[in-house]
């Protein structure tokens, strides 16, 4: 029995989706473990898009799905989703009773506390901030409360009121009754899939095959990204410990989710993005469109610094390499082995969005190929698309085990996956 975690190694986006609806073929139960309706996880199968945000994207598998005590949660967001999913298979949920509510509050706080900034994040105003802001504070209502209407009544009583100067010094209002009304009624409707999922992950991590997958990046941990242009979570490997309750002993292997290239979307620093034709290249022919808020998604060579800092904090054993085909028809490639500041070389990723921002990439260069869109075998994909992807696996030191040619299901390569 094996405990594996996807997690992406960039900004997001990488295709964690696309990898563990893969994964979670042979898995019995899949997790989310951190972030919330911020994330947006695509899987495509038969030509037909299937976005996640907050269910794990295991849930076209039919398997059983977990949302860990880590999860932020929306729960109007999370009763649409399980309609939409229950129109295509069953729903065997389970969501933690200490992962923490999204308030309409959060949401608005969310918007001005981005007006309040000089330099902006550009979150995606789903309330993630506010909400783990509201948790670490503890000021936060979390789902066993929801789903009980007397404890529901009395923390909502006693939060909101803490609060209410708070809400006046913003300007805001909220009227307790009907926010009480509203999400009591979310709570009805949720009750029977909250309990302790603690408990449950650990009566079966040693019995049954368990998928933990990673929502957002690395690079953008509130702990190890780009702060201060990050999110409000650990999407690291070791997430998992403090967003499921499992011990970092169980968790047999990690699989890192690299794009072939890199992309982020809202502001922050991003030494390798590429603002001419071959940043266009890759917007336009890999639809670098935002899954959860349409935003045009920036786009750049592949940062193998930012990656190998990724790889070595998360405990990468294992590679996913996404979007190949999208690289396809594009004279040269390049990829980022080093940077230079300040007339000096420095090979770690640098700690502040200053220095990120000044830094110059110092490129390996590749003729560029085409043909990789769509294979399945190995053995198929050009020679010189090989080559890159040797190179990355060399440079890192990490096996490629999937390579991703396409969005759809069947458009992966497995070089090894056990
Ligand atoms: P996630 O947040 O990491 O799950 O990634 P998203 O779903 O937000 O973004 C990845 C996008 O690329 C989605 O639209 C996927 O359908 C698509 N995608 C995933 N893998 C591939 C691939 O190998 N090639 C192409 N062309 N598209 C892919
Ligand atoms: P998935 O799981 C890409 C970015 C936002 C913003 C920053 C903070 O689909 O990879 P937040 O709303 O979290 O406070 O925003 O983080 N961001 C993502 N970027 N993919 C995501 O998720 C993201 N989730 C948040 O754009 O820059
Ligand atoms: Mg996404």
């Amino acid at each position: 029995m094996m405990a594996k975690a996807i997690v992406g190694l960039q900004w997001g986006d990488e295709g964690k989706g696309k990898i563990t609806d893969f994964f979670a073929a042979r898995a019995d139960v899949v997790v989310r473990y951190q972030g919330g309706n911020n994330a947006g996880h695509t899987v495509v199968i038969g030509g037909k898009k299937y976005k996640f945000h907050l269910l794990p994207s295991g849930g076209l598998q039919g398997k059983k799905l977990v949302i860990g005590n880590g999860v932020v949660v929306n729960p109007k967001v999370l009763i649409d989703e399980i309609e939409m999913l229950s129109r295509y298979s069953k729903v065997d949920l389970m969501v933690s009773d200490r992962a923490n509510v999204i308030m309409p509050y959060h949401i608005a706080m969310d918007g001005i506390e981005e007006e309040l900034k000089s330099k902006k994040i550009g979150t995606t105003k789903r309330g993630i901030g506010p909400c783990y802001s509201d948790k670490i504070a503890r000021y936060g209502i979390r789902m066993g409360e929801l789903v009980d209407e007397d404890l529901f009544l009395e923390r909502l009583k006693s939060v909101m009121e803490a609060k209410k100067k708070i809400f006046d010094a913003y300007g805001l209002q909220f009227d307790i009754n009907s926010i009480y009304e509203e999400y009591s009624e979310y709570g009805e409707k949720l009750r029977g899939y909250v309990g302790d999922t603690i408990y449950y992950l650990n009566s079966i991590i040693d019995e049954k095959n368990v998928l933990f997958e990673g929502a957002q990046g690395f690079l953008l941990d509130i702990d190890y990204g780009t702060y201060p242009y990050v999110t409000s979570s650990n999407p690291v490997a070791g997430g998992i410990t403090t967003g499921a309750g499992i011990s970092p002993k169980k968790i047999d292997e990690i699989i890192g989710v690299l794009k072939a290239y890199i992309t982020r979307v809202g502001a922050g620093p991003m030494p390798t993005e590429e603002k001419g034709m071959a940043g266009e290249h890759m917007a336009t022919k890999g639809n670098e469109f935002g899954t959860t808020t349409g935003r045009k998604r920036r786009c750049g060579w592949l940062d193998l610094v930012a990656a190998k800092y990724a790889a070595m904090v998360n405990g990468v054993n294992m590679l996913a390499i996404t979007k190949l085909d999208v690289l396809d028809g594009l004279e040269k490639v390049k990829v980022c082995i080093g940077y230079e500041y300040n007339g000096k070389s420095i090979d770690t990723f640098p700690f502040h969005p200053s220095i990120l921002e000044k830094i110059e990439p110092v490129y390996e260069e590749f003729p560029g190929w085409d043909g990789v869109k769509g294979k399945k075998r190995y053995e198929d994909l050009p020679l010189k698309a090989r080559k890159y992807l040797d190179f990355i696996s060399e440079w890192l030191n990490i096996p490629i085990g999937i390579v991703s040619t396409g969005a759809a299901r069947e458009d992966t390569i497995i070089i090894q996956s056990d």
